[in-house]
């Protein structure tokens, strides 16, 4: 194999600590992982990353109400963020953290650079300043005089700060997301930057605070420590062990695509990038924006009662059972809504009758089959890339990050209908069970065994190529398949739930 190609670079937001890892955090997490698996499994060489978010007030605020020094409060809280992510199988390459001594080091040498060159200088940022977001807002942005995402009055704030030059950036940042130089996607968040940057002056940004000490102290004046999003942002490079040296920018950069939700797409669209142009660092390819998981409608809240957790779904559902409902609940991009309820019929449906019921009815049938396939020519056609080239709509579906509807084809026979293949192998779950029901094989094994052998043989073929297609999505269970294929054994993989 000739791999000059540099590794496919995903990455997640880093997430803040000043809490417990909750659904949203899990939804990005486990899109991500999706794609990494995609990829590795079409031949792709992958580095993915995650990692936690560390400083900045709201965080210091959080270590002091329980009576915690910051750093021993952020080193239990990143704890519970890599045991969850371990739990639930993500398979990223590196963790980072913004406490780490190298990422400190590193962003302490950007911003000197930027200093050096006159790109950060000193002055005032007078505005209103929202500690939830932890982001300056625009009268604009408010409702009743409130943020709308923290529902709280942003504070009046002028303060000395360091701000970085943007304004001269604005045409530029226009220019690279109307080209795609920059792809924002979908269309309609494109459409929603694009019009931000079109509407008003682009204000050169403050990139640091007096009054939060827990932040990394800015080289040049360590009365200042730096802005978190700043210091955030260079993770994207410094999990990939950059030193902040401009000159020498890892391989896997530039991103080919950051996930990210809607509330963070301004500041991605519109920081990030003008840090990488004032580097000279070429900017992300796909910033890919997702909806918010809503719960019965409703934006989820401690207040209405309405927050799904996160252990009570792993607890119930298991975690390829999570990992299957979170990623076909709706199309990734739009906002998506979950019941417990609707989780449930979901999940009895599509994964105990669907998917569990094919295998153990498969698997017990062939135990009269004196020889199985042992599946070599199609584990072939698999790690060689020619069987994934065949799956059109599922591979198609994965080029638009559309994970569901990736899912629907391995359920539904409607890869071949939307693309309109014929004599493609009906390799689907839906199909491979009414196949079962139509030739009854249990009558076969006495009546006709040569046709039993046929129609078992192709049966476990196809749940050879369904586990394949299944392991993005939930690696154990695809790994479990495969066993049972090796074994001729399974206990029922998904139990009905009331
Ligand atoms: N620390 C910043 C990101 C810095 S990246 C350089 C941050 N952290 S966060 O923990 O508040 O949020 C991280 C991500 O979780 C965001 O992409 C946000 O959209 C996502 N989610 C938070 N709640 C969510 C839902 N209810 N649903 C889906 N995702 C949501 O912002």
């Amino acid at each position: 194999m000739t791999t000059t190609k540099k590794p496919f670079f995903i990455t997640t937001p880093i997430y803040y600590v000043n809490g417990s890892p909750h659904l949203g955090h899990a939804y990005t997490t486990v899109a991500a992982d999706c794609l990494a698996r995609f990829k590795r499994l079409a031949g792709e060489e992958v580095f993915f990353s995650t990692g936690t978010d560390e400083h900045g007030a709201k965080i210091a605020k959080k270590a002091e109400e329980e009576h915690k020094e910051p750093q021993a409060f952020v080193d239990e809280v990143a704890a519970e963020f890599q045991a969850l992510w371990q739990e639930l199988n993500i398979s990223h390459t590196k963790f980072i953290r913004t406490t780490d001594p190298a990422h400190k080091r590193a962003v302490q040498r950007v911003l000197q650079d930027l200093y050096d060159r006159g790109i950060i200088y000193q002055g005032f940022y007078e505005g209103l300043y929202c500690t939830g977001c932890e982001q300056f807002q625009t009268v604009d942005d408010l409702v009743d005089g409130k943020c709308p995402d923290h529902n709280r009055v942003p504070e009046h704030m002028k303060e000395a700060t360091y701000l970085m030059k943007m304004t001269v950036l604005q045409q530029g940042l226009i220019q690279r997301i109307k080209t795609d130089a920059l792809q924002v996607t979908p269309e309609k968040y494109k459409k929603e930057i694009l019009s931000f940057l079109q509407g008003e002056v682009l204000q050169d940004i403050s990139i640091s605070r007096q009054n939060v000490k827990w932040g990394i102290p800015l080289p040049f004046d360590a009365t200042h420590t730096t802005y978190v999003w700043v210091d955030a942002f260079l993770n994207y490079l410094t999990v990939l062990g950059w030193d902040g040296n401009k000159e020498t920018v890892p391989a896997p950069w530039p991103a080919d695509v950051q996930f990210i939700g809607k509330d963070i797409l301004r500041v991605h669209a519109t920081i990030w990038p003008a840090i990488l142009i004032h580097l000279g660092i070429p900017t992300q390819k796909v910033l890919f924006t997702h909806g918010h998981i809503l719960s019965g409608g409703k934006k989820m809240s401690k207040t209405l009662g309405n927050v799904i957790a996160l252990s009570d779904m792993t607890a119930r559902f298991g975690v390829d059972g999570t990992r299957y409902l979170l990623m076909s609940a709706g199309t990734f991009g739009e906002d998506v809504d979950l019941t417990m309820e609707r989780m449930t019929e979901k999940y009895n449906a599509d994964l105990a009758n669907g998917l569990g019921n094919l295998v153990s009815r498969v698997i017990k049938l062939a135990s009269h089959l004196e020889n199985w396939p042992d599946f070599k020519q199609t584990e072939k056609e698999f790690v060689s890339n020619v069987a994934l080239g065949t799956r059109v709509f599922y591979n198609a579906a994965f080029e638009d990050y559309n994970f569901s509807s990736a899912l629907m084809s391995v359920w539904q026979n409607i890869n071949r209908a939307k693309v309109g293949m014929t004599g493609d192998k009906e390799e689907d779950i839906d199909a491979a069970n009414k196949k079962v029901d139509k030739e009854k094989p249990w009558e076969l094994i006495k009546n006709d065994p040569e046709k039993f052998r046929k129609v078992m043989a192709e049966l476990l073929e196809r749940l050879y190529v369904i586990s394949r297609l299944l392991d993005p999505f939930m690696p154990n269970t695809a790994t479990e398949i495969r066993t049972a294929l090796k074994e001729k054994k399974i206990e029922p993989l998904f139990q009905r739930i009331k």
